[in-house]
């Protein structure tokens, strides 16, 4: 039997307003706009199939388990990128692993793939323990009584992992202007315009003229980047960095032509797993703070389980088994606020999805926000429960619970994610007690991924060991 360590039942936390009524067409693409979060009314939460039509295409939103495994795994094959991502995310991850399709994708995911594989996570762990002392040291710094906004210390720290661990750079010199281009290309180009989805992808919409300006100043900033790891690799042999995920980039050669990675294309995919391997991260350790903060009980929880283990550089991996509160903390997180909140593809051929015929262009997409508060697969949908993932617990459907997705696209740096969630978490609430600063509801807004709706300050205090 599952141990049930927690208050019954679980609280909810907070949510986007819910619509009581389906929404029209215009007011879909003003909400899209605003927050995504808020777009599915209550028969996406208790339906298995939803049928609609917007902007002149079909679209089928699944949350039945054989039909989403018909699209994402048995049938992935008929089922494409489709042409708002492509618009949105082209000029920033071009044709890296994200995005590349057939046999360079195929090419491009077994050269990185065994870099991020658990047998690597030894090395992840470490690092990300020496990363979260030092963002430890700055909190001690900054916080001293004073509220702290966690977001941007989050982001910071899981962009120093990925630096660190994928290209053995150190991301201060780069950080904040990686962040700052990023943010100023969200602001502006990363929500589909009427356009982006109306216009067939041959043709340009007005935002695509924005946004090729911005790749080329994007693609200075990257090949800058790759710059500062040439040098470094250059400098004395001693001092050479580790074989990293950089080194395995440039040594691979195509299968079939024996060509290797060009530098547009080593661009494109530093940059996309750059920004895949730190914003998502980010942004389910700021909600797992968040939940912590809400709920002292399972704090508390955590830093004990924290404190009995030994969380030093060389250990940390190896002490991931023994942080079950702490995993459990992450995995709810990852239920009620999934970073990556919608899953779209494009049939591309003709298919028959739940028993109904679907035609070309048809948009199908798996929503994880909508699927992991589903009323028919989940017990208090929307209550936040780590019980539900401790060992014992019977494990949730694959295709009922999938933050990474699933199928041959599934997200590469799961396990990365999860060992560096886990571990930055366990240290964390080890050294800090957290709390909410001031009173005001946050609202999870669909941004890129699942952000907070506003700045949130918490107030951290130092524990006493
Ligand atoms: C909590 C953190 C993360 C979440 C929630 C997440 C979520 C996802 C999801 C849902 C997909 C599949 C998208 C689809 O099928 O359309 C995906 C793909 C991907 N993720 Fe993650 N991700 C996370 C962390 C990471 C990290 C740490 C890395 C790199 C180190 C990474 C790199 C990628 C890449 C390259 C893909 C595309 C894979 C492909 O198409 O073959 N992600 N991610």
């Amino acid at each position: 039997m599952p141990e049930a360590p927690y208050p019954n039942p679980p609280p909810a936390l907070p949510r986007p307003p819910s619509t009581a009524r389906e929404r029209t067409q215009l007011e879909a693409f003003l909400v899209l706009r605003r927050n995504p979060l808020e777009l599915w009314g209550p028969a996406a939460y208790q339906r298995d199939v939803l049928y609609g039509r917007f902007l002149g295409r079909e679209q089928i939103m699944l949350n039945d388990p054989d039909a989403i495994r018909h699209v994402l795994v048995a049938n992935n094959e008929n089922y494409g990128r489709n042409i708002g991502t492509k618009r949105v995310l082209q000029p920033v991850l071009g044709s890296g692993l994200f995005l590349a399709e057939g046999a360079a994708w195929r090419h491009q995911r077994r050269t990185v793939a065994p870099a991020l594989a658990p047998r690597t996570m030894p090395i992840l762990a470490r690092h990300v323990v020496l990363a979260t002392e030092e963002a430890e040291t700055e909190l001690d710094r900054v916080a001293g009584g004073r509220p702290v906004e966690l977001l941007p210390h989050l982001q910071r720290l899981a962009l120093t992992v990925a630096g660190r661990s994928m290209f053995s750079l150190e991301m201060a010199e780069f950080g904040a202007g990686m962040r700052a281009l990023l943010m100023r290309y969200a602001r502006r180009y990363a929500q589909p315009g009427f356009l982006d989805l109306l216009l067939p992808a041959s043709v340009r919409s007005p935002l695509d003229i924005g946004r090729a300006a911005f790749r080329a100043e994007w693609l200075r900033f990257v090949d800058g980047l790759i710059d500062a790891r040439e040098r470094q690799a250059e400098r004395a042999p001693a001092e050479r960095p580790p074989r990293d995920l950089f080194d395995l980039l440039a040594a691979a050669r195509d299968p079939e032509t024996g060509a290797g990675f060009s530098r547009a294309q080593l661009r494109d995919e530093v940059a996309t797993l750059i920004i895949a391997g730190h914003e998502t991260t980010a942004a389910t350790l700021f909600w797992a703070c968040y939940a912590a903060a809400k709920l002292p009980e399972h704090q508390e929880r955590i830093a004990e389980e924290a404190a009995a283990a030994d969380l030093s550089p060389g250990n940390a991996a190896a002490a991931l088994k023994g942080l079950r509160y702490t995993r459990a903390h992450v995995d709810e997180t990852l239920r009620l606020y999934p970073p990556a909140f919608l899953i779209v593809r494009e049939a591309l051929g003709p298919d028959t999805i739940a028993g109904r015929r679907i035609a070309p262009g048809t948009v199908v997409s798996v929503s994880p926000w909508v699927l992991h508060r589903h009323r028919r697969r989940w017990r208090n949908p929307d209550g936040f429960d780590p019980a539900r993932f401790l060992p014992g617990a019977p494990p949730p459907d694959r295709y009922a619970y999938m933050p990474f997705g699933a199928g041959p696209r599934v997200c590469v740096g799961a396990q990365f994610a999860l060992t560096e969630a886990t571990l930055v978490l366990a240290r964390l609430l080890r050294a800090f007690r957290i709390e909410l600063f001031g009173s005001g509801t946050v609202v999870p807004r669909g941004f890129v991924t699942t952000q907070p709706d506003r700045p949130v300050r918490f107030l951290l205090t130092r524990r006493a060991h």
